[in-house]
């Protein structure tokens, strides 16, 4: 069953994923050579927390993994799509670096996430940034009532494979709300198993999981670290979207804010 949230409730999750820009704003100074995961993850928590929330993700449960999860933030690198768990590792010149918050304030969930890029990359990897970008936005574009979530999911899957890059399909978006995932899985490739008509006052999370090689990914022994299983990079733009009669209402801070 899927959620409709009234006007109330989404200005709620607006002030919730607010509180997930407002981390990703103070990331984006310690996005540099040298900065330890760890040391990211810990603004994530303290961001959080200073504005009343807690981070969603910390002791979350997959339904495919037995491991609670243990940080704040998925910090994912280079040919790790999703779900990479900080630690020692230092940012270097030449990393793509994906970084994915959530939380809950007052009830109702955030989630946005974004990839940086460390210094130089090259030009194939910009390519990959920019349409992994593109692609959540042609998803977005096609998130208004009376069309269907494969209308969502067509979009980004195509947008994506005409430049040779690939969606990853073991990973999906999600409607969110009062849990982080609720249904309907949004994935970023066609065909779907349910193919639900958008209402008015459902809420997807959006997001793009895209490997510049094989959209096969690998588990590491941590149980959560995902990463492209040819070692090609990756990257990952999320954002949270209200259905609407109108155009969609995107209820994540865009990164113009962001950097604000
Ligand atoms: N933002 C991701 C998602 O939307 C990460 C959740 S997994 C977690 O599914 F365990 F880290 F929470
Ligand atoms: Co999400």
């Amino acid at each position: 069953m899927i959620a409709l949230r009234k006007e109330k409730e989404l200005n709620l999750m607006v002030e919730a994923n607010r509180v997930v820009g407002m981390v990703h704003r103070a990331l984006k100074p310690l996005i540099k050579p040298g900065t330890t995961t760890k040391e990211l993850d810990d603004v994530v928590e303290e961001v959080i927390r200073t504005h009343g929330a807690e981070p969603a993700f910390k002791g979350y449960r997959l339904n495919r993994s037995m491991v609670a999860y243990p940080a704040a933030s998925c910090i994912s690198i280079n040919e790790q799509v999703v779900h990479g768990i900080p630690g020692n590792r230092r940012l270097m010149d030449g990393d793509i670096v994906g970084i994915d918050v959530g939380a809950k304030l007052r009830g109702y969930y955030g989630d946005q996430a974004i990839t940086h890029v460390v210094g130089e990359i090259s030009d194939r990897e910009k390519e990959l940034l920019k349409v992994t970008r593109e692609a959540l936005f042609k998803g977005i574009e096609q998130a208004v009532a009376g069309r269907r979530l494969s209308d969502i999911c067509g979009a980004v899957q195509s947008w994506v494979e005409q430049f040779g890059f690939s969606v990853v399909r073991k990973f999906v978006g999600h409607g969110i709300g009062r849990k982080l995932h609720e249904d309907p899985a949004v994935p970023n490739c066609l065909p779907l198993d349910w193919d639900p008509r958008l209402r008015k006052g459902m809420v997807l999370a959006i997001e793009p999981m895209v490997n510049l090689g094989t959209h096969e990914v690998v588990v590491a022994d941590d149980g959560w670290t995902a990463s492209a299983a040819d070692g090609l990079p990756s990257a990952h733009f999320e954002h949270v979207v209200a259905i609407t009669h109108a155009e969609p209402w995107i209820l994540t801070m865009f990164e113009e804010e962001i950097n604000a």
